[in-house]
């Protein structure tokens, strides 16, 4: 939540805060501001709304200087306005501050230096550094946001500039992501990758406990101590183009598209041809150590939790261990019973979820080993865990998941399948039968991908509805749920996912000619039952809208609308089936008028609890 980008370099400062900024917005997008150095002197512009919104703003009230910081922001202390916008100034507004993160004792220290005399402007907890640096400089500002930081607790990723030394920015960071972004003679600092791509591809991730001085010269990077940290420099190897919306209206849209190629670039490498044998080498498991896993245990949130939920039952079904899956919140308070035998598998598109980043830690503390599942490389997550797999789906924008999603799906049915193989559950036969239908899902999902004119016309008939309900058995439950959360974000139409037979138990009672009942019902041993619940919708007046399997004719004498998507192994469908649901959701929302790419109230990445 929130995003903050730095620049200091040769040239203007503002092209790149402003566009660094556009990228970020998926981080949050209540208000936003920069600030900029010229001449000794601060420049400060923000407002509240978008990134638009401040440019608008910009026309009238430039910012000048080669140094600068911005910030777009997701409201957690203060409500959205201008006086809680970033940046934020000390009582001399000698300097700026902006940060991503939450301080958990400003209360108590916004008192303590209210009593030492600092006047306070905004409700948030950000204000807090903007003083407490002002109290501890003392002609270095390096050294002074390093005392600072000592004094607060909580997560960070911050930048300063300081009007008393004007050539250069300090940055910091704590529980937050921040990296540094090297050019030619220029450097950036950011929250995630996207916002320098264009710029740049050779980056260093700030670690906790990091404070960077940021100068024409370069820069350098110490603890909080003072003593220098050695950083690398890594090669991001996302094409830059990735990040951009490349002719779609929105960012949800051209992910979607993107699905056979992110996949195809998940399997690439991960699967021997001949032996069609599976392998993870970056995870370090021996077929030892496989063997000597009694139990999976996944753990995530939001959509990433209805990848863990598919998980749980792909790993019961190849390999035959107890699985389950864990809201990674509930997961790291409950005292969850694991051991060094337990494998926690967290499953994360930004690698920054902080419900899961402390599941992971939860999970390493009790001695499992936790590994994650993640698209985001060099994130928290990636590094906290034991091993890391990589998606491979490149940067995803929409704060809908989409890519992520199928994605990290591939990667659960590899896992499963691999230890399926390991564990001498799957024969030699059955495994090549699943690793080569898993290989023809990418063509597959184009072939979905042409149903994409169906789905706009159903969208066109239900997009006013106020409430449906989705509903599927087996592997079709995590997609009904999925289904579901991608229309909730992006229509706010109210939607529930249901387990098929669980309809009977209440949400029946809702059911009348106004509320549309998508059904995932495609081919495979419930098949019959799943007919049972679209006859018992249809006797209720209910609309139904299924999902099911090319070839299938019964359906279409039952359900008011279908989409087909090709035939596979049942236990691959969900792989095919959620594509549908995602464009429906999109339609939806684009007939809705709604904020696709940025729906209100959320943000891409959670780093909140
Ligand atoms: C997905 O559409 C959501 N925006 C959200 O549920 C997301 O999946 C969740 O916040 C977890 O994020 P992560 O995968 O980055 O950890």
């Amino acid at each position: 939540m929130c995003g903050i980008v730095g620049y200091i370099g040769p040239k203007a400062a503002l092209p790149f805060l402003v566009e660094g900024l556009k990228k970020l917005e998926y981080r949050g997008y209540d208000s936003a501001g920069v600030a900029t150095l010229e001449a000794g002197e601060l420049h400060v512009s923000k407002c509240v709304g978008k990134i638009a919104d401040l440019e608008t703003l910009l026309l009238t009230k430039p910012v000048p200087g080669s140094i600068g910081i911005g910030h777009t922001r997701w409201a957690t202390h203060g409500q959205p306005s201008h006086l809680n916008s970033h940046p934020h100034e000390d009582c001399k507004s000698e300097l700026v501050v902006v940060h991503n993160g939450i301080i958990e004792n400003f209360l108590e220290l916004r008192q303590e230096l209210q009593e030492r005399g600092h006047v306070f402007r905004s409700a948030t907890d950000t204000e807090v550094f903007a003083h407490l640096i002002e109290e501890n400089l003392q002609g270095d500002l390096l050294k002074a946001v390093q005392q600072a930081l000592k004094a607060v607790k909580g997560t960070y990723a911050l930048a300063v500039i300081s009007k008393k030394e004007p050539g250069k920015i300090i940055a910091a960071r704590s529980g937050s992501p921040l990296i540094i972004g090297h050019g030619e003679d220029e450097l950036f600092i950011a929250s995630d990758i996207p916002a320098i791509l264009k710029y740049t591809s050779r980056v260093t991730y700030l670690d906790n406990g990091d404070v960077a001085e940021l100068t024409p010269e370069g820069s350098r990077v110490f603890n909080l101590a003072g003593d220098p940290v050695i950083k690398e420099i890594s090669l991001i190897s996302w094409d830059p183009e990735s990040a951009e919306k490349g002719g779609y209206s929105h960012f949800m849209l051209k992910e979607i598209h993107e699905q056979p190629n992110a996949i195809r670039k998940t399997i690439e490498g991960r699967v021997r041809a001949e032996s069609h044998e599976i392998h993870f080498d970056e995870l370090n498991l021996s077929d030892a150590d496989i063997r000597g896993i009694n139990r999976v245990v996944f753990t995530a949130c939001g959509t990433s939790w209805h990848a863990g939920l598919i998980g749980e039952y792909l790993f019961e079904q190849y390999a035959r261990l107890p699985a389950e899956v864990e809201y990674a919140a509930e997961f790291r308070y409950r005292h969850p019973i694991i051991d060094d035998k337990t494998l926690v598998v967290a499953i994360t598109q930004s690698g920054e979820t902080a419900d899961t980043l402390g599941a992971v830690w939860e999970a390493k503390a009790q001695g499992a080993r936790a590994i994650a599942i993640c698209n985001v490389v060099g994130s928290t997550i990636a590094r906290e865990a034991d091993g890391v797999v990589y998606t491979n789906a490149g940067p995803e924008i929409g704060v809908a998941s989409t890519k992520a999603f199928t994605t990290q799906l591939t990667i659960v049915y590899l896992l499963a399948i691999m230890f399926g193989q390991k564990r001498a559950i799957l024969t030699e036969l059955e495994t090549a039968k699943l690793v080569n239908d898993l290989i023809e899902i990418p063509q597959k999902l184009e072939e979905t991908l042409l149903g994409e004119p169906i789905v706009e016309e159903i969208a066109e008939k239900i997009y006013g509805a106020t409430n449906s309900l989705y509903l599927g058995r087996g592997k079709g439950f995590p997609i009904a749920l999925e289904g579901a959360l991608k229309l909730k974000e992006v229509s706010y139409i109210h939607a529930e996912g249901y387990p098929a037979a669980e309809m009977k138990h209440g949400p029946i009672a809702l059911i009348d000619k106004n509320m549309p009942v998508v059904v995932l019902a495609f081919a495979g041993r419930r098949y019959d039952k799943i007919i049972g619940n679209v006859e018992e919708v249809k006797a209720r007046g209910g609309q139904v809208i299924a999902v099911a399997s090319k070839g299938d004719n019964l359906i279409a004498e039952r359900a008011d609308e279908v989409i087909y998507i090709p035939q596979t192994t049942e236990s691959l469908s969900p792989l095919l089936a959620v594509v549908p649901l995602q464009l429906l959701a999109y339609y939806i929302a684009v007939k809705r008028g709604c904020h696709i790419d940025q729906p209100r109230n959320l943000a891409k990445s959670v780093t909140v609890e």
